[in-house]
């Protein structure tokens, strides 16, 4: 009984002091993970403790906004407690960058103790342009969860298992950013405890790829990159003011009720709920923004009128065309492959007119992280 117990405890943080490399195993190497960013559906906008969510969040893995993440170690030259690590995003040092995901690593020490026998270079680089207002920190963060548990087996042969090996990737990617943990899975991914999903956790995303009707593996997301730059309160920022917003807990028991309408709509493969879903979503996160304690407003002027544009394109031409926002101004066109033909021309002369040099980013459902 005690024993399970202990196992139980360890399943729950990975933590494990056993995994140390035995001097003669310490050897140099390098792993290379391309991992994609998602955009969720159902929002996480609000957590507690260890990164753990307020409510469940239902994302979309993308395919062309990824970061690819080498990370080389070898032996360690100067012995030390903490982490040794360099980093290059790009090509190029970049010390806030650094200092996150020393920070990271710290955290996962206990479960990756290994990592402070090896001297550490991680090299980065996303493949959207860095300043294009695309949140990074799912993918780099996953990237690097993934990097690190493929270390654990390339030394420990522990995880092999390609269940068991997704399922501590995410768990570990959770850490570094909540969202990233949801990038590990192709097409869907679910993070959060609901009694929807059997097997659903706050502590890691569950696959949803086979619980979706293959018309939302077709599903495309058109970027408008409407205004780049970082954005003036960071995600990290925008949860904390969610502990004395007003509209706290209507707003958690509105998720799971959206929840609910997505998850039904994905099975069934009902576009206009999903539409109907997605939208409200996106606006309910930016109005939280607007009416939190100190208020904020992410969304520009062009943001409103891409909005109307896609309002008015559905209304004309009947097309299932929708839109989803993250924390920051740019909008997401969503729709089906069918109807690419009748879509892009739109996006082409009436929503590329309002980016930032007329620039969007052409994406689609993914089919996850590869190793490269
Ligand atoms: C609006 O995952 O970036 O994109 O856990 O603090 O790193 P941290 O936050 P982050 O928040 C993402 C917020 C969101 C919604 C979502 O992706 O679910």
């Amino acid at each position: 009984m005690a024993r399970i117990e202990i196992q139980k405890k360890q399943d729950m943080t990975y933590e494990n002091p056993k995994l140390i490399l035995a001097h003669s195993a310490l050897r140099e190497g390098s792993i290379m993970w391309k991992s994609p960013s998602n955009l969720a559906i159902v929002k996480y906008w609000g957590k507690h403790g260890q990164q753990l969510p307020k409510n469940p969040s239902l994302s979309l893995t993308l395919d062309t906004s990824f970061t690819q993440t080498k990370l080389h170690y070898a032996p360690r030259k100067v012995a030390g407690q903490d982490i040794s690590l360099s980093l290059l995003f790009e090509g190029q040092p970049h010390e806030g960058f650094a200092q996150r995901v020393k920070q990271f690593f710290r955290k996962i020490l206990p479960i990756f103790p290994f990592l402070k026998q090896l001297d550490l270079t991680v090299e980065t680089q996303n493949s959207f342009p860095h300043s294009s207002g695309i949140a990074s920190s799912a993918s780099a963060m996953s990237a690097l969860a993934l990097c690190c548990c493929s270390m654990e087996d390339e030394f420990f042969g522990t995880l092999d298992e390609d269940e068991v090996f997704d399922r501590k990737a995410s768990y570990v990617a959770r850490l570094g950013s909540g969202s990233a943990c949801r990038s590990i899975y192709p097409y869907w991914a679910l993070w959060g405890e609901t009694g929807e999903v059997p097997g659903s956790s706050n502590l890691y995303a569950v696959p949803m790829a086979e619980a979706v009707h293959p018309v939302f593996h077709t599903l495309h997301d058109d970027i408008l990159i409407i205004r780049s730059g970082t954005k003036q309160v960071s995600s990290s920022a925008g949860h904390s003011l969610m502990q004395n917003h007003p509209f706290a807990e209507v707003r958690y028991q509105q998720a799971r009720k959206n929840l609910y309408e997505l998850i039904n709509a994905l099975r069934t493969g009902d576009l206009e709920a999903f539409g109907k879903v997605a939208e409200k979503e996106a606006l309910m996160l930016h109005s939280l923004m607007m009416s939190a304690p100190s208020p904020y407003i992410l969304m520009a002027p062009h943001t409103i009128t891409a909005i109307e544009r896609v309002w008015a394109f559905r209304k004309e031409t009947g097309h299932p065309v929708f839109f989803s926002l993250d924390a920051g101004p740019n909008l997401h066109v969503l729709y089906p492959e069918t109807i690419i033909h009748e879509v892009r021309p739109f996006v082409d002369t009436q929503l590329a007119p309002l980016c930032e040099e007329s620039i969007y980013l052409q994406d689609w459902a993914g089919e996850g992280p590869e190793q490269l």
